[in-house]
């Protein structure tokens, strides 16, 4: 099997923490993978581990010095460096994290960051104290919603001794995550998506509503996974206890219809829509201004009107954009999906059986199935929600440079 490194130029930033010792590892394990690797070190850095270390391994000029007369003469490594094909921090402090955040350069890691353009992950590491600062998360955040790829720390013991959140991932994670990265290239760059996620609630009363089980979680990890790949997101959110993702414009509402006014504001500045809400199919005629009183054993009854088909009349109003939608069935899903595809006038749908247990609202995995217009039938295995939203955004790719006229 060829590796998907061999050729690629990569640079690893080490900044200084304990952690120092596992970038040894992980430069050992690129090389193996047949990366180019170049090192560039912080001042702090080679307090823990010796730039021969990392020369050695590399086979190539490590970058430590900003103000050396060998290194600022001839230019020649730090160049290749800027143009490598990703910038990987492991490990990255508390310290060297807060730099990038603000583009602020003391040493050669620092200086490189700010002059490097292409795709960066970081792998934070430091004590649990340090990462739970607010300090430090709003940092993190603000590099997210640039576009840079973080690979989470894990739980374990730390060097101060306690056992908490902030060793740094495992080397052959952060491994994993590089060969993720370099896979997916910024194949959406500059993509306008309209992405709606959650569930909606219909009310009966202030208090009382009718809703379904749906997390967001699947239209979240869309937008995520749209947003590392380049695009501009727009995600219009029903009620979920998920986090805003940065990066991105989020618009919340509760109903059908709030979801309905959203998604038509916005539709013609979309090229792309992936309609992932589970949308209620049916509410209340009326919303009581007051909470509905408990009349004895008398039974209450109900009048449910359909809600608006967003589906439906987006079909009416596109003007050439990629449509989306999602399918949750418990029978014949397949033949549903299909019909519903057709009906809907849509590019694509993915279906998920949410019958089946494990999988589907609420899980952090699913297993679903893409159909197209074509009539191409694509039955994926249960895979996270996050590995869901990249295949799907790889079908999307591919339909888009293959039409280009499609999404514009
Ligand atoms: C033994 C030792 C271990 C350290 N480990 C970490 C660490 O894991 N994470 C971190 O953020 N800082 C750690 N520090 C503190 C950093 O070395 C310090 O904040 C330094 O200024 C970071 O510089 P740099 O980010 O420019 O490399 C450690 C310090 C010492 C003395």
């Amino acid at each position: 099997m060829t590796s998907s490194l061999k050729g690629k130029k990569i640079v690893l930033g080490v900044s200084g923490g304990i952690a120092c010792y596992k970038a040894v590892e992980l430069l050992r394990l690129l090389v193996k993978e047949g990366a180019r690797v170049f090192v560039v070190m912080s001042r702090n850095a080679k307090k823990f581990v010796t730039p021969l270390t990392f020369e050695a391994l590399s086979r190539n000029p490590v970058y430590h010095k900003v103000f050396d007369s060998a290194d600022s003469a001839s230019m020649e490594h730090i160049r290749a460096a800027e143009a490598a094909d990703l910038l990987v921090v492991a490990p990255a402090t508390a310290g060297t994290l807060g730099k990038m955040a603000h583009g602020l350069t003391d040493d050669a890691l620092s200086t490189l960051f700010v002059a490097f353009r292409g795709p960066v992950l970081v792998a934070p590491a430091m004590n649990d104290g340090m990462y739970d600062n607010p300090a430090v998360r709003a940092n993190i955040e603000t590099m997210q919603s640039r576009g840079i790829g973080f690979i989470d720390p894990e739980v374990g013991s730390l060097a101060c001794g306690v056992v908490g959140l902030g060793r740094l991932a495992e080397p052959e994670k952060i491994l994993a995550a590089v060969r993720d990265r370099l896979a997916r290239a910024w194949d959406l760059a500059g993509r306008q998506f309209l992405i709606t996620a959650g569930p909606t609630r219909e009310f009966l009363d202030p208090v009382r509503y009718i809703s379904n089980p749906s997390s967001g979680k699947m239209g979240y990890a869309v937008a995520e996974a749209a947003r590392d790949r380049g695009a501009q997101v727009t995600l219009i959110s029903g009620p979920t206890p998920l986090k805003p993702p940065p990066g991105m414009r989020v618009f919340a509402c509760k109903t059908a219809q709030e979801m309905r006014t959203l998604v038509l504001d916005h539709l013609a500045s979309t090229e792309i829509l992936v309609m992932t809400a589970a949308v209620g199919d049916f509410a209340p005629e009326q919303v009581q201004k007051e909470k509905i009183k408990k009349q004895g054993d008398e039974p209450i009854q109900i009048r449910l009107l359909p809600t608006p088909d967003i589906l439906r009349e987006v079909a009416k109003s596109k003007t050439g954009q990629f449509v989306v939608g999602f399918a949750a069935e418990t029978e014949n899903l397949v033949e549903s999906a299909r019909e519903k595809l057709l009906k809907k006038d849509l590019d694509m749908i993915v279906a998920n059986d949410v019958s089946a247990p494990g999988i589907g609202f609420q899980s952090d995995t699913n297993q679903v199935t893409f159909l197209d217009r074509s009539g191409t039938v694509e039955q994926l295995p249960l895979l996270s929600k996050r590995e869901i939203a990249h295949r799907l955004l790889d079908r999307i790719a591919a339909k888009l440079s293959s039409n280009p006229q499609t999404g514009s």
